[in-house]
């Protein structure tokens, strides 16, 4: 069967031997069945372009839960570039591929961009306590905001009693614990470990679009992240930072846009390690126009 866009699909369709829901009521009255005869009802938001790293929240979510929902949605509101939204990777087919090779009973979810929006393609407000000004949310005004809203759009839809998050993007996960908690949603949020590349690189459906130069320098990144961790043991937080921004400095192929180590938790920034305290590093790095994001626990 020739698919033209996810906006054209008469749901539910049998792609491959895979359902795929586009639209709201059918989507959530299969969820409802299930949930009527007592399973456990697991959620793995996506924007498609799926690769081994969302596949590792796939097998978290089958050993957890009795039944799966993968939606595949690039969330317009998300993206503070207009360009990186148009060249954001769509590729159902492929993508639904890749899914039934893992589990072909997993339930897709594809809707449009009105089956979520309407014709109010706009993210809400949110008060996150701080949670979304620093790191990516500086560097990217508006994103989270963008990922808050779709994913309440997404949990009213599914209604999932646990939902699947990928610790590469730890920021956003402190946001969505933060959005369960400020619109007292009933849905347990799990944390999952990076998957890696057996170099070290964090999968990433930008990877694809590193030349094969970036490609070989790009290890570099977790790589002074483990170096970071060490030093972190015995040395101060400057130093550490120091450190990272000096390995940066001279190396060819990748630019530091920052490196930051905060509080776990809470996301703040540090000067200063505290005993007890948990904390983290996270970094973001461009090869060419490519940015790479990546984050490590140091204590
Ligand atoms: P996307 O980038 O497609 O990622 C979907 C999920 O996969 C996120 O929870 C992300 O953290 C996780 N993931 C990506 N790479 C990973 C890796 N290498 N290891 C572990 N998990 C990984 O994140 C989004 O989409 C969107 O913001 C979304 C939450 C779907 C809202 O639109």
């Amino acid at each position: 069967m020739q698919i033209a866009s996810n906006i054209v699909i008469l749901p539910p369709v049998k792609l491959i031997g895979m359902h795929v829901y586009t639209n709201r009521p059918e989507i959530s009255s299969a969820v409802a069945k299930h949930k009527e005869n007592g399973l456990k009802i697991g959620f793995v938001p996506t924007m498609g372009a799926l690769h081994r790293g969302h596949a590792s929240l796939f097998n978290f979510a089958l050993k957890n839960c009795d039944v799966v929902v993968v939606s595949i949605f690039v969330n317009p509101t998300q993206f503070n570039n207009p360009q990186d939204l148009e060249t954001y990777p769509r590729d159902l087919q492929k993508d639904l591929e890749f899914l039934e090779s893992i589990n072909p009973e997993l339930l897709v979810f594809a809707p449009s961009t009105t089956t979520i929006y309407g014709n109010n393609v706009k993210a809400l407000d949110f008060d996150f306590e701080g949670l979304n000004q620093v790191m990516e949310g500086a560097f990217r005004p508006g994103h989270f905001e963008g990922v808050a809203t779709v994913l309440k759009y997404l949990f009213e839809i599914v209604n999932p009693d646990m939902a699947f998050f990928g610790e590469k993007d730890y920021q956003q996960l402190q946001i969505i614990n933060k959005l369960v908690e400020i619109e007292k949603l009933s849905v347990k949020i799990i944390g999952c470990p990076i998957s890696r590349h057996e170099d070290g690189l964090a999968e990433s459906s930008r990877n694809t679009r590193l030349t094969e130069k970036q490609r070989e320098a790009s290890p570099f990144i977790y790589k002074t992240l483990m170096q970071a961790k060490e030093h972190f043991n015995d040395q101060s937080v400057e130093d550490v930072v120091h450190f990272v921004e000096q390995e940066f400095a001279s190396k060819e192929q990748l630019e530091l846009e920052y490196f930051e180590i905060a509080h776990a938790a809470t996301l703040a920034h540090t000067t200063q390690k505290k005993p007890d305290e948990k904390y983290r590093a996270f970094i973001a790095v461009f090869a060419g126009d490519v940015r790479l994001i990546d984050n490590i626990a140091l204590n």
